[in-house]
This record gives C-alpha cells, sequence and structure tokens, in this order.
C-alpha cells in the first residue's frame, strides 16, 4: 500500500482543513457547542483522554477515522499482533508486544511459540532480583549489592530509565539504581564516584553487544572495578548483561549464566519490558514489573478490540496526523504534571523520531507528505516558566499532551491541587486566550490611560485556540504507567501505517557511527584530517591548538 491509495481521504482533510484555519475557534467551539466535552473524550478504566480542546470537528473526525481504514490500519494491527515480518528491511517480526502477553495464548515466529523463552526469562529475572534483593548474591568480597549500574545507551537506557524514575514511590528500600549512557567519560566517573565497588553491581544492556559508547563505558567500569578489587576474578560477581547477542557477551568476558537474553523481534525503543527492563525489576522488585507488563498488556487489547472512533491510541494518532499533515504543525510537545515523569519526552524522543523520522515509504518511494514530528517537552510547572510563552503567543503551532494524576503518591495535597490546577490552567488558557477587549477592560480597570491601554494592549492578547489533549490517569502506579507506555508504542504504530513508513529501523542512526569511527585516529592525532572536507579539517587543527 502507499500513500497515493489515500488521495481522496487527503483531499477531504485538506478541504476541511483549510475552513479549520480560517473559521475555527476553539472557544467559539465550545460555547455554542455543550456536547463537545461529551462527544470527544475517551474512558478506558480509570484513564481519560480529553481530546475537546483540539481543532477538530465531527466532520474531521470522521475523515480521519476514514483515513484509518483507507490505510488498513486494523490489518497492520492484526499482522503486528500476529508475528508478520512487518519491519521489512531487517526482515524481523515486530513483537514486543508478546513480552507483555502473560495470559495471552501462543505467539508464534516461524512455527515456534515464543511465549515459553519469554516466561523463562522472567523467572530467571525474578529469581536474579530476588537474590540481590535478599542479599543471597554476594560481590567479589562477600558483600552484598546496594548499587546497581546499567550501562546502555537509546533503547538499553531511556526505557529503563524513564521508568525507573516514574516508580519512584515504588523503589524497594536498599537498592539505588544509576544509568551510565553517554560516551563521555564524565557520566561514567561522575556515577562511580561515590559507590562502593564491593557492592556495586554492572548491568550492561545492549541488544546488539556491538554498541559502542556502551562497550566503551563496560570495559572502562571493568578497569575500576578490577583496579579498585585487584582481582580479575571480581568481574564474575559485579558484571551480568542484557542482550540478543548471547556469544558477544560471552567474548566480553560475563558468564552467560549471569545472561539475560532478548530476541530480534524486540525492537530496541519497545525493549523495556524485556530483559532491558532487569535494573527495573532491581530497583522496585518483580512484582511491580509484572503489573508495568500487565498495564501494557490491557492497552494492547483495548487497542486491538476497540472500535477505531473509541480507541485511544487510533485518536491520538489520528489528531497527530491532523496537526502534522493538514495544519502544518513541526512539532509536539508532551508535558506531564507529573514529575515521576521527568524522563517521558526524552523517551517519547526516541521512541517517535527514531521510529517515524523517515523519508522513505515501505517501498522505498520518497514520502509524499510530512512523516514524524518533532517530540520535545518537559515536566510542568516547570515548562511553564521557561518556554509556554511560545506555545502561547509565539508563531507556531504546537499541539500538547498534558498527562496528569488525580492522585498523588506523595502526603503534599496541597502541591499536588496547585499541580492539577496548573495544569487544567494552562489548557484552559491555550483553548480560550484573551481577546483585545478583555485586555482593553483589564487595563482600564487598573487605571491605564487610552494612550498606554493602546500600547500594551497588543502584547498582552493571547490569540487562543492553541491545541491540547488531557491524559488523565488516577495515579501513577506501574499498571498505569504500561498503559500509558503502550499507548503511545500505538499511537507512534498507526502514524507509521498511514505515513507508510517502516516504524522498526533506524538506519538514519548509521552514518554518524561510520563516520565517528573514521574521525577517532584523526582526533588523536595518528592520522591526518588533510582529506576531509575543510570544516571538519579546520575544527581538528583548532582542536589541537587548544589542546595544546
Ligand atoms: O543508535 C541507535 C540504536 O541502534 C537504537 O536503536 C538502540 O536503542 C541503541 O542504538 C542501542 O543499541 P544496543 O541496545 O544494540 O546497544
Amino acid at each position: 500500500m502507499s500513500t497515493e491509495n489515500l488521495t481522496d481521504r487527503w483531499e477531504n482533510l485538506e478541504k476541511l482543513g483549510a475552513d479549520i484555519a480560517q473559521n475555527f475557534h476553539l472557544r467559539r467551539a465550545f460555547a455554542s457547542d455543550a456536547g463537545r466535552f461529551g462527544r470527544y473524550h475517551l474512558q478506558f478504566d480509570d484513564l481519560f483522554v480529553d481530546y475537546s480542546k483540539n481543532l477538530v470537528t465531527d466532520a474531521v473526525m470522521g475523515e480521519l477515522i476514514d483515513l484509518a481504514k483507507a490505510a488498513n490500519v486494523t490489518e497492520w494491527r492484526d499482522r503486528m499482533f500476529a508475528g508478520d515480518r512487518i519491519n521489512i528491511t531487517e526482515n524481523r517480526a515486530v513483537l514486543h508486544t508478546a513480552l507483555r502477553n502473560l495470559d495471552g495464548g501462543p505467539v508464534m515466529v516461524d512455527g515456534q511459540d515464543i511465549m515459553p523463552g519469554i516466561k523463562d526469562v522472567l523467572a530467571r529475572m525474578k529469581a536474579f532480583a530476588a537474590r540481590v534483593q535478599g542479599g543471597d548474591w554476594k560481590g567479589h568480597t562477600g558483600k552484598t549489592i546496594c548499587d546497581v549500574v546499567n550501562i546502555g545507551i537509546g533503547g538499553s537506557d531511556l526505557g529503563p530509565v524513564m521508568i525507573n524514575e516514574a516508580l519512584r514511590p515504588f523503589h524497594l528500600d536498599g537498592i539505588r539504581a544509576h544509568f551510565v549512557s553517554n560516551v563521555d567519560g564524565a557520566h561514567l566517573v561522575d556515577t562511580l564516584k561515590d559507590l562502593d565497588p564491593e557492592r556495586t553491581l554492572f548491568v550492561i544492556a545492549s541488544k546488539t553487544f556491538t554498541t559502542d559508547e556502551t562497550l566503551t563505558n563496560a570495559l572502562s567500569a571493568r578497569a575500576w572495578l578490577i583496579e579498585k578489587l585487584g582481582d580479575d576474578g571480581a568481574v564474575a560477581k559485579h558484571f551480568v548483561a542484557v542482550s540478543t547477542a548471547l556469544d558477544k557477551v560471552a567474548d566480553f568476558g560475563i558468564d552467560t549464566d549471569n545472561a539475560f537474553g532478548f530476541w530480534d523481534w524486540v525492537g530496541g525503543r519497545y525493549s523495556l519490558w524485556s530483559a532491558i527492563g532487569l535494573p527495573v525489576i532491581l530497583a522496585v522488585g518483580y512484582d511491580k514489573f509484572e503489573e508495568l507488563l500487565r498495564g501494557a498488556a490491557s492497552m494492547d487489547h483495548h487497542f486491538r478490540t476497540a472500535r477505531l472512533a473509541e480507541n485511544i491510541p487510533v485518536i491520538l494518532a489520528l489528531i497527530g496526523v491532523w496537526y502534522r499533515n493538514i495544519l502544518g504543525a513541526a512539532s509536539h510537545a508532551i508535558l506531564p504534571y507529573d514529575q515521576h515523569l521527568s524522563r517521558l519526552p526524552a523517551y517519547l524522543q526516541q521512541a517517535d523520531m527514531e521510529s517515524n523520522g523517515k523519508s522513505v515509504q515501505r517501498d522505498g518511494k520518497k514520502v509524499t507528505r510530512a512523516s514524524g514530528p518533532v517530540i520535545w517537552g518537559e515536566p510542568g510547572t516547570n515548562g511553564q516558566h521557561a518556554f509556554y510563552q511560545l506555545i502561547h503567543q509565539g508563531t507556531e503551532l504546537i499541539p500538547v499532551d498534558f498527562l496528569v494524576a488525580a492522585k498523588a503518591l506523595h502526603p503534599l495535597q496541597n502541591h499536588h491541587d496547585k499541580l492539577v490546577a496548573n495544569c487544567l490552567a494552562q489548557a484552559e488558557a491555550l483553548m480560550r486566550g484573551k481577546t483585545a477587549q478583555e485586555v482593553q477592560v483589564e487595563l482600564a480597570a487598573q487605571g491605564m490611560s487610552d494612550g498606554e491601554i493602546a500600547a500594551l494592549a497588543p502584547h498582552k492578547v493571547f490569540a487562543g485556540n492553541k491545541p491540547s489533549t488531557m491524559i488523565l490517569y488516577k495515579q501513577l502506579d506501574p499498571f498505569t504507567l504500561g498503559r500509558l507506555v503502550a499507548m503511545y508504542e500505538h499511537k507512534i504504530f498507526v502514524q507509521g501505517i498511514i505515513w507508510n513508513v517502516n516504524s522498526y529501523d533506524q538506519w538514519g542512526v548509521e552514518l554518524g557511527k561510520q563516520l565517528a569511527k573514521e574521525l577517532l585516529p584523526m582526533v588523536r592525532g595518528e592520522e591526518t584530517a588533510q582529506n576531509r572536507d575543510s570544516s571538519t579539517a579546520g575544527l581538528i587543527d583548532q582542536l589541537y591548538s587548544l589542546r595544546s
């Protein structure tokens, strides 16, 4: 299927888009339609999605649903869940959903049920974590473990980091998880500075076990441990690994009895549900991890069974397509009013942008429409005091997702009430704005002269009509978190299908890796840079003069 088959749908959407751009204002839409909120929200147990503050009408939503139908979203969805090799450029199935299919039936890949293997690794992780947490796993000098350092990058870091942060209220006493990803030595050095080598366990997490940053950090961590403990043999009790490449784990010198595998049908940025979740299990305990999986599974079930018009990931995806392709939004902001979701925007940057940041369709032809937007964000209320100015009064259209919990998991209710009030206030302010007339009345009431009002008023006007979606949940427990993350995964999937891109490869990361290898000897002064472009060669020269 190529996007050309959708031409009629796109044309209809463009017509509607032109009308919305000219004639629609959210303030008027709410004023004239008491049923707007009632029609434009979705509820799935205690997850509530209000999309009424988006620049949509019944006609727009109807056309978007028709677009999803024309793009065969449900057929593609079923192919993904069935283990078809929809990642065509790597000839792989896309089955992160199987990792949380704990109560479901068999999932077949190449004629084999993959569920027993998944459950086996989960059981091994559970047993291992219990040994570490219970103090039965001892370091080389016989001491128990109190610090776990996950060394990984991209999907082998961002998922566990985000979940570890999100589940802070559930952290077990006695084990602290740390994450080192950057090849910048400062990351490793700063992390190890306060750690006791006798009580530190390293988890080397890499799907491929070839990623240079991770192997460099792992080698330096190993050198640190051996130097501190004075014995090469210490590695066995302080290093475990998570990978699909257990042969490479063995080559690195980690006993494969202490390695936890996963499979090529788990994409790196979809891997937090696999053994990549090990540091999370060590931090919060296996049971909480299983709740996370079950939450994700519940969203999988919703995604597979809910009608398109009531399907949360589908609706979020379609609204995103509307802004990206019809109303021209270049970015999408993720604004959690939940400090524990502080790493969600970074996590979703990889999940979304590595998946849908593509310029060719599945058949290799150039895309004819814009694909994935820039994803960015920070927790509220912090963002309000930083970049919200541009969202309210700048020249860009930036659709936003607000995420907020009804109940806090801390005792400071006063704080939580203020947090929620701010979140609702921002959504309302974006929607309604403030008219010139409202500003004039306000300034006049402050005693300003007509001249002063005329000069200041334009600066104080808010156009409003800025879209947002409110994602409200009861509380951020592991189950809810699993549900939210799976919701975004499926949203990304649906958009990839509509844009007809392969959301599961990432060839765009390769060139930089290759060039970094070529440039390393030049940076080290082992080779001349004279054959590079003049900028790169000039910068290497400058590097040397600054170093000397
Ligand atoms: O460079 C991008 C990438 O391949 C991501 O897709 C992946 O999550 C990350 O690198 C880490 O890869 P690995 O887990 O194989 O070390």
